[in-house]
């Protein structure tokens, strides 16, 4: 039996409110295998992205475990954390969080901060990346000067120049039109067959059935939605 990337078992997320306390999430259970491509849907609010921040160590559940390749991520401190998700996760945010006074290649090259990779091979993997994605002539150009679907497409090179075991993608195509969408989904098609795990949240029904597994995220809890896997 292979090791899940991620699982989580009895997770639950709530926030301090005025009055007590707002759960946002309760008693999630989820196994993550390699290679699969899991899409996260539900209405606005329903905790999708606390549940990606807490896949990516960004956050730490109020309940309940989590694990990342076999590791306890509550058991680590802030830098074995930080290392652990350097090193294994990828992400990508629908408002893409690019420096956008700062070059495409120095985008990309920011998957290396706190890393000790030696600036060469930083810069000739920021380099593939960017080749993957079709942007290598766009390399020197400010951020700010790109597209929409460009700009997406430097974030997936920035998450994907160190090649993450789990690449965690919220609602990427939420801030595109149609057919720029559909392209970025081709990217991340493409880097599922090349055996990255993701996680997509996403509104878009055409792009959820492209997923291999389908969990729907509702008044805090999971469910899955289509054939494949166990929740
Ligand atoms: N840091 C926080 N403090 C308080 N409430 C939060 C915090 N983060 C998220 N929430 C609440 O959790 C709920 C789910 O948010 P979110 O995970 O962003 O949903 P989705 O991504 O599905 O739209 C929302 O009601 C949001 O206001
Ligand atoms: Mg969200």
């Amino acid at each position: 039996m292979t090791t899940p990337i991620l699982s989580m078992e009895g997770v639950a997320r709530w926030f301090p409110a005025p009055n007590g306390s707002v759960s946002v999430l309760q008693d999630i259970h989820l196994s993550v295998e390699p290679g699969e491509f899991v899409c996260l849907t539900g209405p606005s609010g329903s905790g999708k992205t606390t549940l990606l921040h807490l896949a990516a160590l960004l956050d730490r559940p109020s309940a309940g475990c989590i694990r990342l390749a076999g590791q306890d991520v509550l058991s680590l401190d802030e830098e074995q954390r930080t290392g652990l998700r350097k090193h294994r996760v990828g992400m990508v945010f629908q408002r893409f969080c690019l420096l956008s006074h700062r070059s495409v290649l120095e985008n990309v090259l920011f998957r290396f901060r706190y890393l000790d990779t030696p600036d060469r091979e930083a810069r000739s993997m920021a380099l593939q990346a960017l080749e993957h994605v079709g942007l290598t002539s766009h390399s020197d150009q400010p951020a700010r000067l790109l597209s929409g679907g460009e700009m997406q497409r430097v974030a997936i090179a920035r998450a994907i120049a160190l090649p993450p075991d789990l690449l965690l993608v919220d609602e990427p195509t939420g801030n595109l039109d149609p057919a720029t969408g559909a392209g970025i989904m081709s990217h991340f098609m493409e880097l599922n067959r090349r055996g990255i795990t993701i996680i997509m949240a996403t509104h878009n029904t055409a792009v959820a059935g492209h997923a291999g597994r389908r969990l729907e995220c509702r008044a805090g809890r999971l469910r899955e939605t289509a054939p494949g896997g166990t929740v």
